[in-house]
């Protein structure tokens, strides 16, 4: 089991396929676009199936898949089947920007992906251009929609708030909680290397509540789970939720379950902070299973109470989220 030194247990693993995206948020990457590291440095479809199973077989119940953008990947499918199929896996999860979803989300779940969160961040066509610096506004809403006609329940859209950008639409996007099975999560915008992150544009968990319980009546608080990264709340006679990961006001560190392995095979226990340690070295020196799993536990172990133990993590380094993936 992964334990750390305050005793949480990591059981939910994300891992991230790729660090290319098809669309350019500013909130996720410099406008210069990032360093992406040579294709031989990846870790290849059997080393991250590997690696998973290591990680399953010592408590992980949960694997995310993101990016970059993980649907980028041209064999996602089989990783999706791969993993799966892994004893112990109960659930498969995706984050996605849902540009090439529609289409392709039937295979997806057939190879067992059983948890979708899109990323949305305006309902304004031409601003969601301004904020990606591509098109597709259209094709995320129709994923949204495919996701839900397939039975994906809730369907978690996630939408990064930022001052004087979208904090304007938050009862918008609540609406979109009324009649369909959506779990609206407005995200605090965090700081991340390259992302022009500034602290008038973040706007706290408790405004953005505000705004809601202003606009809305009968806002009732839901029951968490501990390991939540959400706050979740459901609007008296709507379908779907709204929620809040209050990550830079509220942090939900004492109940983190969460490990991340990149798509260099860098394998980090905090989102925040510039600690790594390369799985995909050992592997390629020949590393047995065991000397693996005792190079995850010890990073573990090594794991600090909250934000990477840095008091601001706004002036520390760390990579841009479009390696991380969330
Ligand atoms: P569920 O598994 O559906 O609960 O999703 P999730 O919130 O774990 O993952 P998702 O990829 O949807 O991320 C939503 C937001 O939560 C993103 O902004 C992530 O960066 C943030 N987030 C995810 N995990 C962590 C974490 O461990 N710490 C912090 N501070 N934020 C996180
Ligand atoms: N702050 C908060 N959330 C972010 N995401 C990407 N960058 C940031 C940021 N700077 C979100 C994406 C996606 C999830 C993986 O993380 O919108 O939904
Ligand atoms: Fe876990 Fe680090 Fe996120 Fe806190 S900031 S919840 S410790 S990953």
């Amino acid at each position: 089991m992964l334990t750390d030194s305050f005793g949480r247990l990591h059981t939910y693993l994300r891992i991230s396929l790729t660090e290319r995206c098809n669309l350019r948020c500013h909130y996720c990457m410099p406008d210069e676009g990032v360093k992406l590291t040579p294709s031989p440095l990846l870790l290849s479809q059997n080393e991250i199936v590997r690696l998973a199973n290591l990680f399953v077989s010592s408590g992980v119940d949960k694997i995310r898949l993101t990016g970059g953008e993980p649907t980028i990947r041209k064999d996602i499918e089989d990783i999706c089947l791969q993993l799966s199929n892994l004893k112990g896996l109960k659930t498969l999860a995706m984050t996605t920007n849902g540009i090439t979803l529609a289409k392709r989300l039937p295979k997806f779940k057939e190879c067992g992906l059983n948890l979708l969160n899109i990323s949305l961040d305006t309902l304004v066509p031409a601003k969601f251009e301004f904020l990606t610096r591509r098109k597709g506004h259209g094709r995320v809403m129709e994923s949204i929609n495919a996701a839900i006609d397939l039975g994906y329940n809730p369907v978690k859209v996630n939408c990064v708030v930022m001052r004087g950008f979208n904090d304007n639409e938050i009862c918008d996007f609540v609406e979109l909680s009324r009649e369909k099975p959506i779990n609206v999560r407005f995200i605090e915008f965090m700081p991340f290397d390259g992302n022009v992150w500034n602290v008038k544009k973040l706007v706290p968990y408790k405004d953005m509540l505000e705004t809601v319980v202003n606009q809305f009546k009968n806002v009732n608080r839901l029951q968490d789970h501990p390991t939540d990264t959400a706050k979740n709340f459901r609007i008296e006679g709507y379908c779907g939720t709204v929620s809040f990961i209050t990550s830079m006001t509220e942090h939900f560190c004492a109940g983190c379950n969460r490990l991340r392995l990149l798509a260099d095979g860098n394998f980090k226990v905090c989102l925040f902070g510039p600690s790594e340690v390369s799985l995909r070295d050992p592997i390629r020196s020949g590393a047995g299973d065991d000397e693996l799993k005792e190079i995850i536990g010890a990073a573990v172990k090594k794991k600090k109470a909250a934000h990477a133990g840095m008091f601001d993590i706004a002036k520390t380094t760390n990579r841009p989220m479009i390696h991380i993936g969330g």
